[in-house]
Formats: structure tokens, C-alpha cells, sequence
């Protein structure tokens, strides 16, 4: 599967993700992994990135109030139209424009740094997307991402129970299983049933590494490894949102920095 299909697929996502996510229910987003992402980001202020994979622009906008002069894309011409009309809205300076993190549309070493969350699993060709993150930005700039853990965000996953049926622990099995664009289908679990139910699924194309397969790749395009996270809900999200408990079992992202070293 190349990216114009992946992109269509991601069109058809768009409406019902868009809707969802802006109500507040891509809850793993909101409440762990941004707040995550975000806290491990270096200062950013006066600086100019790019964001790969923005989607409908959540998080690019986190970063333009960070301060940062930001330009996003995304492969899917309905995320990337309804973060432009969010940016007519309320303006932050944002440029959004439909791309392929595959083949970006910007000459060598024309960012400081780059971001990408949650985008590169979803992205058909993977390591040209960091070859081309590495390319446009400058030289000593990071590029800091987010990806489903590689470790634990597998399909053949089994909860283990207690007697009172509340979850300890995880089985993992199938680790080394491949994905190159088989389809996974779910929906925001924390949406009311009557609304999803309504709804169809997401079809998402999923392109997976294992964890050993990601790093070496990184030092392969030439990027220093800088920092990792595992985010972890803080204990006041615990309390308020008791059922994002699973995420202290175990962490479903991980979040990587690296960096283009100076010539
Ligand atoms: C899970 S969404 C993440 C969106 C957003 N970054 C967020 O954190 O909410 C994955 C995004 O990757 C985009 N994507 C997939 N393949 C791409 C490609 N080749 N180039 C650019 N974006 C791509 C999809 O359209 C989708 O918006």
C-alpha cells in the first residue's frame, strides 16, 4: 500500500476522528500522551518546525502557542481543510498544507526542528519519512515523535484479571509480527456507545517495527539519540478518569528525541 491509498483511507477517517477527538474523547491524546510529548519538548520559542502528520492540527497548535513558527502537513486533504479553517478562526500563525511525510515539499536544512506525533506507524514508507525528517532540518535540530509502543500496542494482547475482574497484567504474544499495511479498526473507546455506535469504525492502515528495528533505523539516517518517555498518567488524571488506569500497566506510546548533528 503506498501513501495516496493510506491518505485515502485517512480522508475517510477524517470526519467522524475530527468530530470525536474535538469533544474530547481521543482521550490517550489529551490526557497522557500530549501532556507527555509536550513536557519532554525543548524550548521551542522563536524557532521555526514542522509538524509530520498533523491530522486536524491538536497538537500543531500546541506547539505554535509554545511559540514556535510552525508549518504541518498531513497526506489527508480533510484534516488538513479543517485545521486550515480552525487557523482562519483562531489564527496562530500556522501553515498547513497537504504533503507526504515521504516526499516533503521543502529544500535541505529549512527547519530548526521537527515533530511528529502519532503519524509515523500510520505512514507506508516509514523510513523515508525519517530520512526525509533528517533532510530538512538543520543541522544540531531535533525531531522528537510519538509512536504506539512497539512493545505492548500489538494486536494479540490479553488483559489479565484479578478475582474481582480488575486488570494486573498483560500477555504478549506475536511481538515480531509484521504489519505493511494490514487494516486495524476501532473507534475512540471513551465516546458514548450511542453516538459510535452510529459511526463507522476507523480503518487504519498500520505499518509496525519492533522496537530494536526502530532505533537502529534512527542511527541509521544518521540521528543521535537524545531522550526517551514512556508516559505515565499523572495521579490527578487518575483520580478524575479512573478507567485510564490500563496505563499504568503498562505504556502504550513511546515518545523519541534524536537529533542531526552538526556537520
Ligand atoms: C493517528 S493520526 C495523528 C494525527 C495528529 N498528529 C495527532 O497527534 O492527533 C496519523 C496521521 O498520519 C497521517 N499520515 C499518514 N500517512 C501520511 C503521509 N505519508 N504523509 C503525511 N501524513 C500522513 C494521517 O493522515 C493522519 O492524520
Amino acid at each position: 500500500m503506498d501513501d495516496k491509498e493510506v491518505g485515502k483511507y485517512w480522508d475517510e477517517n477524517a470526519e467522524n476522528w475530527i468530530r470525536l477527538a474535538r469533544l474530547g474523547y481521543d482521550r490517550c491524546r489529551d490526557l497522557i500522551n500530549s501532556p507527555a510529548f509536550f513536557k519532554m519538548l525543548p524550548d521551542i520559542k522563536y524557532s521555526k518546525g514542522l509538524d509530520i502528520g498533523c491530522g486536524e492540527g491538536h497538537n500543531t497548535r500546541i506547539a505554535a502557542k509554545k511559540g514556535a513558527k510552525i508549518t504541518a502537513v498531513d497526506i489527508s486533504k480533510i484534516f488538513i481543510a479543517s485545521a486550515k479553517a480552525k487557523e482562519n478562526r483562531e489564527p496562530l500563525g500556522i501553515k498547513y498544507q497537504v504533503a507526504s511525510a515521504i516526499d516533503l515539499p521543502f529544500p535541505d536544512e529549512y527547519f530548526d526542528f521537527a515533530i511528529a506525533t502519532m503519524s509515523l506507524m500510520d505512514i507506508s514508507d516509514n523510513e523515508q519519512a525519517l530520512y526525509e525528517a533528517f533532510r530538512v532540518i538543520k543541522p544540531n535540530g531535533f525531531f522528537q515523535f510519538s509512536i504506539t509502543h512497539p512493545c505492548f500496542t500489538i494486536s494479540a494482547l490479553g488483559w489479565v484479571t484479578n478475582d474481582e475482574g480488575k486488570r494486573t497484567g498483560l500477555i504478549v504474544s506475536d511481538y515480531f509480527k509484521k504489519y505493511e499495511g494490514e487494516i486495524e479498526e476501532w473507534i475512540f473507546g471513551a465516546a458514548p456507545k450511542d453516538m459510535t455506535n452510529k459511526m463507522k469504525k476507523f480503518k487504519i492502515p498500520r505499518f509496525t517495527r519492533i522496537l530494536s528495528e526502530w532505533l537502529n533505523l534512527l542511527i541509521k539516517v544518521g540521528f543521535v539519540l537524545e531522550e526517551f518517555c514512556e508516559p505515565y498518567p499523572e495521579e490527578e488524571i487518575l483520580k478524575k478518569y479512573p478507567e485510564e488506569y490500563d496505563s499504568t500497566i503498562i505504556p502504550f506510546f513511546l515518545i523519541i528525541r534524536c537529533r542531526k548533528p552538526n556537520k
